[in-house]
């Protein structure tokens, strides 16, 4: 056996007696998960976890692997966890904690108890907006050891480089280290860009997200990509970047505006179209849609079940891009005062790219929730836009198409077939009719 060959096979001996001392120590997290049950205990006690980890590095004797062993102490706390949580008996508390690589959090009343979720036991950035009420980032803050608040202007135009530059230089200047984490709090466009200054921050330092929009709990904070606009163009510059954990109290959305609700269905009515009868067929109850965290839970469950089988979009997660290929080009086309939100953008992107019969059930249910059906735009602007953003090739530009409901596919569209459709959309067009 050569050198090689030998050290392969001593280090498969010590993976096998760790493989042992990893089923001990589980085991024993087990019986621990199950005292902390009997005695009302939460299965986070940050305390105990940052004791642990200032302690445990000094026990490994060459000190240049303190810092890899560090890591594994803190890996195998982060696994603990995840088992014991996974070993409890689901309780009304956990109903809708939906487990992915991070836990979703779905829960009214939940913003008064971040800090059982989230460690605020240490310096905390919170990143909002003018626009969302002040009552959400207090509650929050109240729960943080230390904390600074960074407030955004609200409106997407403050999802740029330069605001993100502002928020890097108060991290600073506020003393934020690599231990320290940023929490997001509000829609889309706060979680976009605080997500995307926790990646780059000191080269990524933890992300909490508390989305208080429709839109941003049933789609943005869930999938890990974060952004912000350039050059004109839409999240060009971003990164993906796993949130620590996401916190949704849909009692927040009480104070939601009529129409951004509208604009957050239209993001769900997209993954019930292609993804989930069920979940569209919510939507044509003359009752309306039900309860709304049972809505979230849905579609976070879906949209979670595509990002796990294709976090980078090579291939599946591009299924959530219905309606926003078409979507993003009428965006870009209607700027300035009355501009359509994303999710009526979205709403118009999707009819033409459906079946007949899915068609028809679709208008009466974007009219019940007040969702636009046509539009007046420059046709010739959104195809501009939609080719300068999917850069058509030669064969034309893929798109999703929904010939029926729960059934999807892509197709290739030339910039004359989706002239066609585009037209649909125009108030003269007919398509109320069609
Ligand atoms: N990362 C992703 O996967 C993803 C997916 C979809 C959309 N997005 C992004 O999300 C953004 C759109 O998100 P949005 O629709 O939430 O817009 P937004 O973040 O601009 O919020 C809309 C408005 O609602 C206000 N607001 C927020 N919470 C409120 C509350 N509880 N009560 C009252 N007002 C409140 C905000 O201040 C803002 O004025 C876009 O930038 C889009 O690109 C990202």
């Amino acid at each position: 056996m050569d050198r090689l060959q030998e050290l392969r096979a001593e280090i498969d001996r010590i993976d096998a007696a760790l493989a042992g001392l990893f089923q001990e120590r589980m085991t024993v997290a087990a019986e621990i998960a199950a005292q902390k049950q009997a005695r009302g205990l939460p299965v986070r006690d940050p305390e105990r976890e940052r004791a642990i980890l200032e302690k445990l590095p000094a026990r490994m004797p060459d000190p240049a692997l303190r810092p890899y062993y560090a890591r594994l102490q803190d890996c195998l706390l982060e696994l603990s966890r995840a088992y014991q949580t996974a070993l409890l008996p689901r309780t009304d508390a956990d109903e809708a904690r939906i487990f992915t690589d991070y836990p979703v959090v779905i829960k009214r009343g939940a913003l008064a108890r971040a800090g059982e979720l989230f460690r605020l036991d240490r310096r905390v950035f919170l990143v909002t907006d003018s626009g969302v009420p002040a009552a959400y980032v207090k509650a929050l803050a109240a729960q943080c050891a230390h904390h600074t608040i960074f407030t955004l202007p609200k409106g997407e135009q403050s999802k740029s480089l330069e605001q993100l530059a502002n928020v890097w230089e108060a991290m600073l200047r506020h003393g934020l280290t690599r231990q320290d984490c940023v929490l997001a709090v509000g829609g889309g466009k706060v979680g976009d860009l605080a997500g995307f200054a926790a990646a780059c921050f000191m080269r990524g330092v933890d992300f909490y997200n508390v989305p208080t929009t429709l839109l941003a709990m049933a789609d943005a904070a869930v999938g890990g990509k974060t952004a912000v606009n350039f050059a004109g163009t839409k999240n060009p510059i971003g990164a993906f970047w796993r949130p620590k954990a996401v916190l949704m109290d849909p009692e927040v959305l009480g104070t939601l505006p009529a129409r951004q609700l509208s604009n957050g269905m239209a993001e769900i009515l997209k993954l019930g179209l292609t993804l989930d009868p069920t979940l569209f067929t919510r939507f044509e109850d003359p009752a309306g849609p039900g309860d709304l965290e049972a809505l979230i839970s849905q579609a976070v469950a879906l949209k979670q079940s595509v990002v796990e089988q294709d976090e980078r979009e090579a291939g599946l997660r591009r299924v959530l891009n219905f309606g926003h290929t078409l979507g993003h080009g009428i965006e870009a086309a209607q700027s300035g005062r009355g501009a359509l939100l994303h999710g009526e953008c979205v709403a118009l992107g999707m009819l033409p790219l459906c079946g007949p019969a899915v068609r028809a059930r679709l208008l009466p249910v974007l009219e019940g929730l007040e969702l636009p059906t046509t539009v007046s735009v420059d046709v010739e602007a959104v195809l501009a836009a939609v080719a300068h953003d999917k850069k058509a090739g030669a064969d034309g530009i893929e798109v999703v198409t929904v010939p029926e409901i729960g059934r999807w596919q892509f197709e290739k569209m030339t910039l004359s077939q989706l002239r066609e459709r585009l037209q649909t959309l125009l108030p003269q067009g007919g398509i109320q009719n069609a």
